[in-house]
């Protein structure tokens, strides 16, 4: 067995309310994966829910229920969520599961043997909103903590603690050295600049059982529960853990009862995918935590930006949000998984309008794929009955460069550029039909042989649009094949080559793809 290209996503906060900024980013990582299935790799997908924490704990309190019993149904409309967005994910994590329970307490037994953590008392100021310790310097000038931290409370208490001042130096190398670890180059180098300019601060890694019990218990020590953030980085091990990851399950070998080493490969993910807000855990401590359990890290993280809505900051309170459900109810899931693809490059921050959905969905959807695929079919019908002419090629030579520019792209994670090279193919095509002019050629018997090219040269374009748009599109590429009358899956790279489609071959009915939306007001 060879190792499967492992990626994942952030695993969202369960009693959030699922938006645009997490849709974004499960999509993205959705493209990386089915086109890796595309090129015919062995993939491995996650995502999940991070169900750990007071908030959970004090909902769950007033609504007169058990944290674990108001965590089914929130990890169910996570879930569902995931489905509706079409993602070919392989697993779903929930923290509350014992499978991450047991592995996440194995992994503190071994790190405790070793000597990485030491118990210490703190004196100071506590956000239970953000479930994070504050120090003098948190304070405004007036004296005041900044809203986003809620109530703040003094507390003196306590703790484990994680030593990581040992690990600056070779963390700063290892960034050094690995160029593509942290994508794109603007976050890696806040990173090293954070690493280079501050001593790491030792990281407490539980909090008392007494007043946070919606947690997974400290194996050495029940009086504690373990921080959240240290519980939800480890799931990207955990779940290869209970698989029987061959080196996870090796490394955390006697510190629990896991799986024995199986056949399924996944440990170092090749792709983690995150937002630029929690950076500093994913660039600084997951590698630490990573290498004192003594495993290698990811190959890359790739830190996309933050989504606002027309200008503005999403914000519940406002309602100035977007909910990614209403406009898949609305538009279709391949219009909602085009335009945030096509409209932020990772990197970046973006700004949703509805006015630009609207504009690129007539534009791109409607007017260019729909209408090149439609026109396409139907004079396939209309002057050969529906049946494939010999083969032309006046196209394969651009369909053919699209092909290789678009997989070279999603090779690099550029998704956004690998988008807009089948797009350009796209445009190429409806030209061709504009200089074509087939319904021309149509009306006189001696371009008959020509007119054949022509079609031929278009459906194949549709077909292998279908096979490059897969990972972006699924259902509407899926669609494309059914309407070709090719009984196959478009989803693989290899079934793009020019001279796919068979000469005699019997098309299936054309219908719009993306039926044309009446412009508001
Ligand atoms: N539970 C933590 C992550 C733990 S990962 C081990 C968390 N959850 S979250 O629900 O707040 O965020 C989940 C992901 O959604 C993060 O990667 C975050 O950056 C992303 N986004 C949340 N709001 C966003 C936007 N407005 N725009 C783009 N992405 C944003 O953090």
């Amino acid at each position: 067995m060879s190792k499967r290209f492992y990626l994942t996503t952030a695993i969202d906060y369960v009693n959030g309310q699922p938006h645009l900024g997490h849709a974004y980013e499960k999509i993205i990582t959705d493209v990386m994966a089915r086109a890796r299935r595309s090129m015919g790799e062995q993939v491995f997908f996650l995502t999940g829910v991070d169900e750990h924490g007071q908030k959970v704990q004090q909902t769950a309190q007033a609504e007169g229920r058990t944290p674990q019993d108001y965590c089914e149904g929130l990890a169910e409309v996570w879930r569902q969520f995931a489905s509706r967005l079409e993602l070919s994910h392989d697993d779903f994590v929930r923290t509350s599961e014992p499978r991450h329970q047991e592995a996440v307490q194995a992994i503190l037994r071994k790190l405790w043997a070793a000597g990485h953590f030491y118990k210490d008392q703190y004196s100071g100021f506590y956000s239970t909103k953000e479930e994070t310790f504050l120090t003098e310097k948190d304070r405004r000038a007036d004296g005041t903590f900044d809203p986003i931290y809620g109530p703040v409370t003094e507390l003196v208490e306590e703790n484990y603690y994680f030593r990581l001042g040992a690990h600056q130096e070779w963390l700063i190398g290892h960034i050094e050295a690995h160029p593509e670890f942290i994508y794109p180059e603007i976050r890696r180098n806040e990173v090293l600049g954070f690493l280079r300019h501050h001593k790491l601060e030792d990281l407490c890694v539980t909090r008392p059982a007494a007043r946070l019990s919606w947690g997974i218990p400290v194996p050495f020590d029940p009086a504690y529960v373990t921080y959240v953030w240290f519980d939800a980085l480890s799931n990207y091990v955990t779940v290869p853990a209970a698989l029987g990851d061959p080196l996870v399950s090796r490394a955390l070998a006697g510190h629990g009862a896991l799986p024995a080493p199986g056949s399924l490969e996944l440990w170092p993910a090749d792709v983690q995918v995150i937002g630029k807000d929690i950076l500093k855990f994913h660039a600084v401590y997951w590698p630490i935590m990573l290498r004192a359990m003594e495993l290698p890290l990811p190959r890359q993280l790739v830190v996309h930006g933050w989504w606002q809505k027309e200008g503005q900051k999403m914000s519940k309170s406002t309602g100035n949000i977007v909910d990614p459900l209403a406009v898949v109810g609305e538009w279709g899931v391949d219009a909602f998984r085009y335009y945030v693809v096509r409209e932020l490059d990772v990197g970046p921050d973006g700004n949703w309008t509805d006015s630009g959905f609207a504009a690129r969905y007539q534009a791109v959807l409607a007017n260019g794929l729909g209408n090149l695929v439609n026109r396409s079919l139907s004079m396939l019908k209309r002057y050969r009955q529906g049946i494939v002419p010999p083969a032309g090629s006046d196209l394969a030579g651009e369909a053919d460069a699209a092909v290789r520019q678009t997989i070279a792209h999603l090779r690099a994670s550029e998704i956004q550029s690998a988008l807009l090279r089948i797009e350009g193919l796209m445009v190429r095509a409806n030209q061709y039909v504009d200089q074509t002019a087939p319904f021309k050629l149509a009306k006189d018997p001696a371009q008959a042989g020509r007119l054949d090219g022509v079609l031929y040269c278009l459906a194949e374009t549709c077909r292998v649009l279908a096979v490059l748009l897969w990972p972006f599109l699924p259902g509407t590429a899926s669609r494309i094949y059914r309407q070709l009358g090719l009984a196959e899956t478009p989803d693989r790279f290899a079934a793009a080559g020019w001279g796919g489609l068979p000469s005699g071959h019997r098309i299936g009915d054309p219908a719009p793809l993306f039926p044309r939306k009446d412009q508001p007001g």
